[in-house]
């Protein structure tokens, strides 16, 4: 069934455990989703970005989603719209069916440039008044995407500020979230705390203290009915990488988020954990191997049956790791 992401997300506060929002543009990734969902008896919160309604269309997604729902009518589904540049790209969402929506006003309408914090406002305000009167959930972003690590936002030509950022742009005021959830009555609030989107986040592997947690409790602690997104939690796992490149893949030496952080994160408050990266690592790690393997197989089928089972592995792992298994 449909449900937006209020109701999903105060169940999951209320019984401790996360949601991961993954990224969907493609039948097999749907379907991957769903087939992890069911096996681990999670609800299933599915997101499609900007990126992937130009590569689909709006109308297949949003059929893709349905289908989905209609296949599995137990599994509750939040048809989430991810990093809206605008109140107008919102807004036809929710015609769209749409039950929740990312106004993503930390960026500008070009998605890149940062934006003062009264244009944020302003913009999440009129999303959360247009999509309450909807039964529609809202997400507003606060702070800037990026690697404490690098400075860098991440995704060169997907979602993040452009450029260098300083330090404290990296990081989610507790004072401002506060005031920002007041005037906006956001049903969540994705916050920056050190990750970044894309494969690149960091260098080196990961010590441990990789995501500013301590700035996760003090958020948490001044808006606690508000519920924490982390964006870029992709894991970026080293035997996906291995595969790609063991089969012609050329990815240099990178790290993402380790699972315990994000665990750790969810303890704290965290409930919806965006990951896209580890489904295309997942997906071309299975494709690339087959191929290679079955140099005379050409039936599009197989290699992308094998690419479905990488990413129902994947999901299967991280309903499993963030609680979320049991709770559909
Ligand atoms: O937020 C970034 C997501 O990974 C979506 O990326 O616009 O390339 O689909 P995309
Ligand atoms: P990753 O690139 O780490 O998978 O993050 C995805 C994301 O935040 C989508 O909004
Ligand atoms: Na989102
Ligand atoms: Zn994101």
């Amino acid at each position: 069934a449909l449900i937006s992401m209020r109701q999903l997300l105060d169940h999951a506060a209320e019984h401790g455990y996360g949601v991961p929002a993954f990224n969907v543009n493609n039948l097999e990734q749907m379907r991957a989703i769903m087939e992890a969902a069911d096996k681990t008896d999670s609800p299933v919160i599915v997101q499609a970005s900007a990126g992937a309604r130009k590569y689909a269309g709006a109308p297949f997604l949003r059929h893709l989603i349905l289908s989905a729902i209609e296949e599995w009518p137990h599994i509750p589904v939040v048809m989430h719209q991810d990093h809206g540049t605008s109140p107008g790209v919102c807004q036809r969402s929710i015609q769209l069916g749409f039950s929740s929506v990312m106004m993503d006003g930390s960026l500008g309408e070009d998605g890149k440039t940062p934006t003062d914090y009264e244009y944020n406002v302003d913009v999440t305000r009129r999303t959360v008044e247009m999509a309450h009167s909807c039964g529609v959930s809202v997400e507003g972003e606060l702070g800037c995407l990026g690697s404490l690590e690098t400075g860098q936002a991440g995704e060169e030509d997907g979602v993040g500020a452009e450029g260098t950022l300083d330090h404290s742009q990296m990081l989610t005021d507790p004072e401002e979230a506060a005031d920002f959830v007041k005037q906006t009555q956001v049903d969540a609030l994705a916050i920056a705390i050190g990750t970044s989107h894309g494969a690149y986040k960091f260098t080196r592997p990961p010590t441990g203290d990789i995501l500013a947690i301590e700035q996760i409790k003090k958020i948490h602690a001044r808006i606690p009915d508000t519920h924490l997104v982390m964006h870029g939690s992709s894991s970026v796992p080293q035997d996906w990488l291995q595969i790609i490149n063991e089969h012609g893949g050329e990815i240099p030496e990178t790290y993402g988020v380790p699972v315990e952080e994000i665990v750790e994160g969810i303890k704290h408050g965290v409930r919806k954990v965006n990951i896209d990266t580890d489904l295309r690592l997942a997906s071309t790690g299975a494709i690339r191997r087959f191929l290679a393997e079955n140099p005379a197989e050409f039936d599009p089928r197989k290699y992308l049956k094998e690419s479905m089972k990488a990413m129902t592995e994947l999901c299967i792992a991280r309903y499993e790791a963030f609680g979320t298994a049991g709770n559909a």
